[in-house]
C-alpha cells in the first residue's frame, strides 16, 4: 500500500488571535505550516502531502512553497470542522490521485510544527501489521482535576490519570476505513474517535511533547527552540 499525509490547515487560529491564521504566522522564517510539510515531505515512505486549505484561502498563494518539492498536494476544501476538512480532502483525492481503500492516510494538524521524521518513522513502523491503525500519544503527566458542576471555579474532583494519554497526530488509517469512519461519526475530534464509534481499536504509539500543538502565543517561543535547537 502507499501512504500519504493529509493536513488540515483551514482553521482561522481563534486561539492564536493573530493578525492572519496561525498557520501562516511566522515561525523561524517560515510559515508555520511549513515546518509540518517540511518533515512529511523527507518521510521517504510518504508519497504525497495533501494539505487541506480553506476554499477561500489567499495567503497560501501568497509563499513560495516549491523548495518542498513536488510531493504537495494543495486542496482548497477546507470544510466547518477539522473533520470535515478530512473528509472532504479524503472525498478530493478519491477523483484526483486514484487513491485505493488499502492505502495508509496519515492525518497531521498542521498547527503541530515540531513533528519530526522519527516520530513519523516510528509510528509508520508501529502500525504498518496493525488491522486497525493507530496515533502518536504520550501519557499524561499532569494531575488531573474536573471542575465543579455548580462553580467552575472549584475541583469537583481529582481524576486519576493512571492510563490517560494525550492524543497526538499523525493519526494513521486505511483510506477506506477511515473514510467510512468519518462518513458515519463526524461529530469528533480526531480521526481515531471516528474509528473507534466504529467499534475498533486503535493503537497508541508512545511519542514525547516536543511534537505539540501550537495554540496559544506563548507556545511560539517553545516550539521556535526545539526547531532550531534541531539544526
Ligand atoms: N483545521 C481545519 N479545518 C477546520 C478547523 C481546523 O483544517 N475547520 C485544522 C487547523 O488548521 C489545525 C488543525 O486542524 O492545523 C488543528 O486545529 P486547531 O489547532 O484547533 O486550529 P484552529 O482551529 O485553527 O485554532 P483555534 O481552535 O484556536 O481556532
Ligand atoms: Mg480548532
Amino acid at each position: 500500500p502507499r501512504h500519504i499525509a493529509i493536513v488540515p490547515a483551514a482553521g482561522s487560529g481563534s486561539r492564536m488571535g493573530a493578525e492572519r491564521p496561525k498557520q501562516y504566522i511566522d515561525l523561524n522564517q517560515r510559515p508555520l505550516l511549513w515546518h509540518a510539510l517540511e518533515t512529511l515531505t523527507r518521510v521517504q515512505r510518504i508519497e504525497a502531502v495533501c494539505v487541506v486549505l480553506a476554499p477561500d484561502d489567499e495567503w497560501w498563494p501568497s509563499f513560495d512553497w516549491s523548495a518542498l518539492g513536488d510531493a504537495l498536494r494543495p486542496m482548497f476544501v477546507g470544510g466547518a470542522t477539522r473533520a470535515h476538512s478530512v473528509s472532504n480532502a479524503l472525498a478530493h483525492m478519491q477523483s484526483t490521485m486514484q487513491v485505493d481503500d488499502g492505502d495508509w492516510v496519515l492525518v497531521h494538524d498542521a498547527a503541530r510544527a515540531c513533528l519530526s521524521v522519527a516520530q513519523v518513522d516510528g509510528l509508520i513502523d508501529a502500525v504498518q501489521d496493525d488491522p486497525v491503525g493507530g496515533l502518536l500519544a504520550v501519557p499524561v503527566a499532569d494531575t488531573l482535576k474536573r471542575v465543579h458542576a455548580g462553580d467552575g471555579t472549584l475541583v469537583g474532583a481529582t481524576v486519576p490519570r493512571d492510563g490517560l494519554w494525550q492524543a497526538q497526530t499523525p493519526q494513521m488509517f486505511r483510506y477506506g476505513l477511515l473514510r467510512r469512519a468519518l462518513a458515519h461519526h463526524d461529530q469528533v475530534t480526531d480521526e481515531a474517535g471516528a474509528v473507534e464509534a466504529l467499534g475498533l481499536r486503535p493503537r497508541l504509539v508512545a511519542a514525547d511533547v516536543t511534537n505539540f500543538k501550537v495554540t496559544y502565543p506563548q507556545d511560539l517561543a517553545l516550539a521556535a527552540q526545539i526547531l532550531q535547537s534541531r539544526k
